[in-house]
Order: structure tokens, then sequence, then C-alpha cells
């Protein structure tokens, strides 16, 4: 197949991915949310230890089974279809909460948004790959984690505010559901004058209408008719070499469902979730230790928009983890010198910015790297027939896997000695190196039909791109 020859294409598209990424906003929105709203929950609804567990715990089950639901909506109601049911999701389900409905009703309400989620996290990323031109594609695409790190630092700050501004716990937990509320409705509505995914159109067999999608977006008949081309060849050749469960198939979901476990493993939620626990065991408190990680996570995320495209995927992938190696080794060494720390006693300044400081460092090196290209990456290897299947698996992995990070990680640390988890995951992301090494294909600059064409020719994983 020949190059793409873009000669650019409209603002339109721009305006079609940031609507299309505020699903990544609601998803950070409710990421964040249960941190720091789980406390006054607690309060307004006397729930126990263990009944704030399984609230905070049943948003991952509603996600997983959303994101197993979504393939089946992405490819019956359509791309466009699916971003808007779980926007209409998010809003009545968060409307609802926010009316303090009996506990049973509110846990269940949650399970919805989690289910909302699901979707979101799966149909965005899907959404953006198919809709943006291949030269932004990864830009595009990071728009998505970008949204989502905006979503948990604004939820972070707008609950820190109601905290401190609202002592009255049933007063100030419907403000924190209506900030959500809010912005879904934004997505909703803006929502309604997207157009469809023009990949979606030509597996309906709705030629005509693809083609009106992609005179919206690109500027030339001729790139128009090379796209249609593209997409025309890997659908006719789809048939026999494009459907699931073919061993080409099976080798590249491996390939995104390790992105999706790297991703997780690496530690990054026990950071979002848990941070001022674990700045609290090495004696920092208060906003330091609650605004932190949120903020360092959103600034850093705005490098990878133009790295991803400069650098490539791999590049960033690998400056990734080897600077999540040493901020992991670093912080398990601030935990090996603070011991046990001695009730009544200080404890010493180095270990303590040692820490911190790498805690930072950590959410830089995974802002600009894991966290954007696991998700681009997955929405983009995959062949057209396979593509919801694949992303459907590599989505649950992502849930699945992140509960079960999410569970044992503070127990870990308990048996095992603060320090242990932290050399865990510098331990993974060395790991991760020879992953990338080996496994994973560049796909900067490809349009994804050519990525699929060279799977379908058998090329080794690692050269899919080139
Ligand atoms: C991950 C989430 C994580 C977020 C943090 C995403 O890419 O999938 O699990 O909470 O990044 O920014």
């Amino acid at each position: 197949m020949s190059e793409v020859k873009q000669a650019g294409f409209k603002g339109i598209v721009y305006w079609i991915c940031i609507v299309a990424s505020l699903g990544g906003l609601l998803f950070g929105l409710d990421q964040g949310f249960i941190a720091n709203a789980l406390p006054t929950i607690n309060k307004v609804y006397g729930l126990s230890l263990s009944g704030g567990e399984s609230f905070a715990a049943i948003l991952f089950t509603g996600s997983a089974i959303g994101a197993f639901c979504s393939g089946f909506l992405a490819r019956g109601i359509g791309r466009k279809g699916s971003l808007l049911l779980s926007g209409a999701l998010f809003v009545i389900m968060a409307a609802w909460s926010a009316f303090l409905p009996m506990y049973e009703i509110l846990y269940w309400l949650r399970f919805f948004i989690g289910f909302a989620i699901g979707i979101a996290s799966f149909v965005v990323p899907l959404y953006l790959a198919e809709a943006a031109p291949a030269k932004i594609r990864g830009s595009m695409g990071t728009l998505f984690q970008l949204m989502i790190t905006v979503g948990i630092l604004v939820i972070s700050v707008t609950n820190v505010i109601f905290i401190r501004l609202i002592s009255s716990h049933v007063e100030r937990l419907p403000l924190m559901f209506i900030v959500i509320v809010l912005f879904a409705l934004v997505m909703f509505i803006g929502g309604i004058f997207l157009p469809e995914s023009p990949r979606w159109f030509m597996l309906k067999g709705k030629r005509d209408k693809a083609i009106n999608v992609l005179k919206k977006t690109l500027n030339t008949q001729e790139e128009v008719d090379f796209e249609i081309k593209e997409m025309e060849e890997v659908i006719g050749t789809g048939e026999k070499s494009g459907t699931v469960f073919t061993k080409n198939f099976l080798k590249i979901l491996l390939v995104g469902m390790f992105m999706m476990i790297f991703q997780q493993t690496s530690g990054i939620n026990v950071m979002i979730y848990y941070a001022p626990t674990i700045f609290g065991y090495a004696g920092i408190t208060g906003l330091i230790a609650m605004l932190t990680v949120p903020v360092v996570n959103l600034v850093f995320t705005f490098p990878a928009i133009w790295l991803v495209e400069k650098w490539g995927r791999k590049k960033l992938l690998y400056a990734g983890s080897v600077i999540m190696i040493i901020t992991m080794l670093g912080t398990a060494i601030g935990f090996l010198m603070i011991g046990t720390p001695t009730p009544g006693v200080a404890i010493a300044a180095f270990p303590k910015v040692l820490i911190l400081v790498s805690i930072i460092v950590y959410i830089f090196g995974f802002a600009f790297s894991w966290g954007p290209v696991a998700w681009l990456v997955c929405s983009e290897i995959f062949p057209l027939r396979g593509r919801e299947v694949g992303m459907t698996i590599t989505t649950m992995i992502n849930w699945y896997w992140g509960g079960w990070v999410i569970l044992y990680a503070l127990t870990i640390m308990q048996v095992w000695g603060n320090a242990s988890l932290f050399f865990i995951f510098a331990f993974v992301m060395i790991l991760s190196l020879v992953y990338i090494y080996f496994w994973v294909p560049e796909t900067q600059g490809v349009t994804l039909e050519e990525i699929e064409e060279n799977l379908n020719n058998g090329k080794k994983l690692r050269n899919l791109g080139s």
C-alpha cells in the first residue's frame, strides 16, 4: 500500500476529537471521585469499612462489564451511538445519585456509572483512532489520556474545595455528584453533533455516508478517495484474514493485553488512589499529599501529545519505563531508610524528600508514556474486523488488572514492608523493557490499514509499523 498523502485536514477534526475525548474526562472524574468522596459517603450512609470498600469496588465491576458489552454496542449502534449512550448513563446516574437515594440504589447507580466508564474507555480511543487522519492520530489519541488526567485533577480539587467549605456531609455530597452531571451533559450534547466514524459506515456497507464524513474532515477529493480505497481493501480481504481467532490476531491480542497489564502493574493507580496514604507513611500530609499526584499527572501528559508523533510510541515507552524503574527504586530506598518509624519521633528529611521527589518524577514518567501510549497502541494494532473484540478484551484487562493491583497493594506494604511494593513495580518495569523491544510495533505515521496488511503478511510483531 502506498504512503498516505495528506494535504492537511479541517478544523472540525479537532472539534470532533475534543468532544469525543470528553469521555476520557468523565473516566477521570469517576476514577478520581471515590478517593476524596468516600469519607463523605461513609458519613452520610453510615457505611462500615468493608461497606465503603465494596461501594468503591462496584465501579470496577461495572467498568469491566461495560467494556465487555461495548464491543457489541460499538458494532451494533455505532461508535457515536455508544458515546451518546455512555453520556446519557453518566448524566442520569450521577444526577440520580445527587438526590441521595437509599444506599442500595446509590450502589447500583455507581455500578452503572462504572458501566458507562467501561463503554467510554473502549469507544473513545476507538472513535478517535478511526475518525482522526493518520498524521495526527497519535496526538488526538493522547487527548483521551489528557482528559482522564484533567478529570482526575478537577474532581480532586472540587472535592477538596467542598470538603473545606461545606461542613455538612449531606449538603456537600450532592454537589460532588453535580460536578460529574455538568461535564456529562456537555459530552452528551456535544456528542449529538459528532459525525459517525467513517470506518464504521464502511463496515456497515454505507459507503456514501463514509464519503460524506471524510469530506468533512479531509481537504481534497484525492485524500477521500485514498482513504476509501484503503478501507475497501481491508474490508475486502478481511473475511479471510482479518477475522478473529486467527494465529496473527491472537499474537497481536497478546501484545495488547500485555500493554494493559504493564500499564496497570506499573503501579499508577496505587499512586492515584493511595498517594495521600503512602505520603502519610513518609510523614508528608496536607494539600501536598492530596494534590501533588493529580497535578503532575496532568501537566506532564501535555508533552506526550507532541512527543508521541515526534519520537513515536516505543521511544516514549522506553523512556517512561526507565524513569519509572529509577524512581520506584528511589521510593523503595526512601522507605528502607525510614524503616519502622517510632511514634512521636520525626522522620528524617532526606528519605522524605527522596520519596516525594521520586513519586513526582515517577508520575511524570508515566504521564508522558505508559498513560497515553497504552491506550493509543491498543486502538491502533488490531485489524479492522477484530478491532472491537481486541479493544474489548484489552480494555477489560485494564480494569480487571487495575482492580487486582489496587486490592493487594496496601496489604503487600503491610505484610512485606513498605519498600517491597516499590521494588516489585521497579522489577515489572524492567520486564516491560524486554516486552517493548521484542513485541511492540512502532505505529507512528502509518495507517491502520498498513499495520493490518503487515500483520496479515506475517511480519514480525515489532516490525508491523515499518
Ligand atoms: C490508566 C488509568 C489511570 C490513569 C491515570 C490511565 O491511562 O488506564 O488506570 O488511572 O491513566 O492518569
